[in-house]
């Protein structure tokens, strides 16, 4: 059936227009695609004055035609258009031979139609079905589906006239239609990359050319310890702690430049090692106007692969001593036990006396390491209870200061954090706290300070939360070139030590699942413990 021309002036035409009209309006509004097609087929129902009408649109791959609205239907016949679709390329009926062929259907009388099928004449019969239209709804020669109506109720003939305004109707709906499609796609696009950036792993943050915080995500915000708010009204450089504000030079010179590290010290004090990756934004004119900086915070793994490989070292250089001080006992037993027996054979007054009684003190020195040693590498088991941290470090602090008294040192204590608890041998960590509190004792020449800071960590995303016992002391320091060694069994810069101070500590935090860390201050040392809270 061909449009027809059937003049200017027509009655109805305003009518339609205003129709046209109402629905114009659904373009500049951001309604789903379900309240577009109701509000239509509202239009064609109420304005255009039919009894019955169905939206169909062509799926995503276009083999199906799905119902998306009907009114005026049996619910049955509602219900069964919403759970049938028709496949394109199988079901021949009025809806998919007008999708295939993107022409309208209009049929005045379906019982003196030539061109209708025997089915179809059946098929309407059943729908008691007397004119009937469907037309297609085309977007420049793209068909995205069909709108069919007809007058069930009053049976009255639908007029070429009436034909041609709903062809008219539906050339604007099917903008409509595809405009709340892209509509959508745009939104679910949009919603896709916001819910990307705000899940990401990575910090992002994204910045003007001239260095100034447009967005960051959480994840930045959690990394650098500081709010979205506060940060925008910054400028990059300010933010990592002037570090990194090289940036834009690195970018404008080099375009895309690579991945760098840099030391980040955050608001609550925390140290950090992050990963930077910038990238310039390319919008319009390929003309990049922001950039993006991707963070990772290094921290973490880097404090992991310290501790494998101390551990590593320590369970190779840990059996090799405890062999070689297997070995020693041997022969020492033997040169004890003849030192002796030589001692007793000697005059009272005899002046190798003193001699052999030296030797054998320095032979107990000896036995004394080994022992040490060999308790280092095959400790005891553990007794695991619960642990008041606060109350093992107050324990610890009152041994100390009664030996730091006996000294000529004049250290201050100070212990400040909240009650915790962790699983621990009690014994055993009270050793670690005397290790490290010994350590910040002698490297304090005359006055100092050594602050001890107990807190928890219990953020919402930590499966385990854990304990943070920080010491700080002002003492001398390490120097960068020894850091490295400082938990090797036997390292010492001290005269009188036997450097398994730091060996010891690391091995029994590590059987408690800890870490411990030590950090260089600009004046001064701090060491880090990690234990697991516990209610
Ligand atoms: N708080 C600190 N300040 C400065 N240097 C430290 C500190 N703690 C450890 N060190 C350095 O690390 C080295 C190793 O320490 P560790 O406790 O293992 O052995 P030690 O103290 O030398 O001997 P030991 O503890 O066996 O008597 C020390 O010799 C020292 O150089
Ligand atoms: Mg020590």
């Amino acid at each position: 059936m061909q449009l027809k021309n059937s003049g200017s002036g027509r009655k109805s035409d305003r009518g339609l227009l205003k129709h046209i009209h109402d629905i114009s309006y659904l373009l500049t509004q951001s309604l789903d695609l379900d309240a577009v097609l109701n509000e239509i087929v509202d239009h064609v129902i109420t304005g255009l004055k039919y009894d019955r009408a169905i939206v169909m649109l062509l799926n995503e791959d276009e083999t199906k035609l799905e119902c998306k609205c009907i009114r005026g239907f049996t619910p049955l016949g509602e219900k069964r258009a919403w759970e049938k679709p028709l496949i394109l390329n199988r079901h021949d009926c009025f809806e998919t031979r007008v999708v295939r062929s993107g022409k309208p259907l209009f049929i005045q009388d379906i019982a003196k139609d030539p061109n209708i099928t025997e089915i179809d004449r059946i098929t309407a019969k059943y729908q008691e079905r007397k004119s009937l239209l469907h037309v297609p709804l085309k977007v420049k020669n793209k068909v995205l589906g069909t709108i069919g109506v007809d007058r069930y109720r009053t049976k009255m003939k639908i007029s070429q006239r009436e034909f041609e305004d709903l062809a008219i109707f539906a050339n604007q709906a099917a903008i409509i239609i595809e405009n709340a499609r892209l509509y959508k796609e745009l939104k679910d696009e949009k919603l896709l990359s916001e819910n990307i950036i705000k899940s990401s792993i990575n910090g992002i943050i994204v910045s003007d050319l001239r260095g100034r915080i447009i967005h960051l995500n959480p994840r930045a915000e959690e990394i650098l310890g500081i709010r979205k708010e506060e940060a925008v009204r910054l400028r990059l450089h300010e933010i990592l702690n002037g570090d990194a504000g090289s940036i834009y030079e690195k970018l404008v010179t080099k375009g895309n430049s690579r991945h760098f590290e840099i030391h980040y010290q955050r608001q609550d004090g925390e140290k950090l090692i992050l990963d930077l990756a910038p990238f310039p934004l390319e919008e319009t004119n390929k003309v990049p106007s922001k950039t993006v900086l991707l963070i990772n915070d290094l921290t973490e793994k880097r404090r992991i692969d310290e501790h494998l490989m101390r551990v590593e070292k320590f369970a190779a250089l840990g059996s090799m001593a405890a062999g070689i001080a297997h070995e020693i006992r041997n022969p020492m037993a033997a040169i004890f036990t003849t030192i002796q027996h030589v001692e007793t054979k000697l005059e009272k007054s005899s002046p190798h006396k003193h001699a052999l009684q030296n030797v054998t003190k320095e032979l107990d020195r000896i036995e004394r390491l080994i022992r040490e040693l060999l308790n280092t590498v095959n400790p005891f088991p553990l007794h695991m209870e619960k642990v008041d941290v606060m109350d093992l470090l107050e324990r610890a602090l009152f041994f100390i200061k009664k030996k730091s008294s006996d000294k000529n040192v004049n250290v201050k204590f100070e212990l400040e954090g909240e009650r915790v608890y962790t699983k621990a041998d009690a014994n055993r960590l009270m050793q670690v706290f005397l290790n490290i509190m010994i350590n910040s004792v002698e490297a304090i020449k005359g006055n100092g300070k050594v602050q001890i800071n107990v807190r928890k960590i219990k953020k919402r995303d930590l499966r385990n939360p854990f304990i943070i016992v920080k010491f700080t002391d002002n003492g001398s320091g390490i120097n960068p070139s020894i850091i490295t060694k400082i938990f090797d069994p036997f390292f010492t810069t001290k005269t009188g030590g036997t450097g398994l101070g730091l060996t010891v500590s690391h091995k029994i935090i590590q059987d408690h699942n800890g870490f411990i860390e030590v950090d260089r201050e600009e004046k001064g040392t701090t060491v880090l413990i990690k234990l697991p809270l516990v209610k």
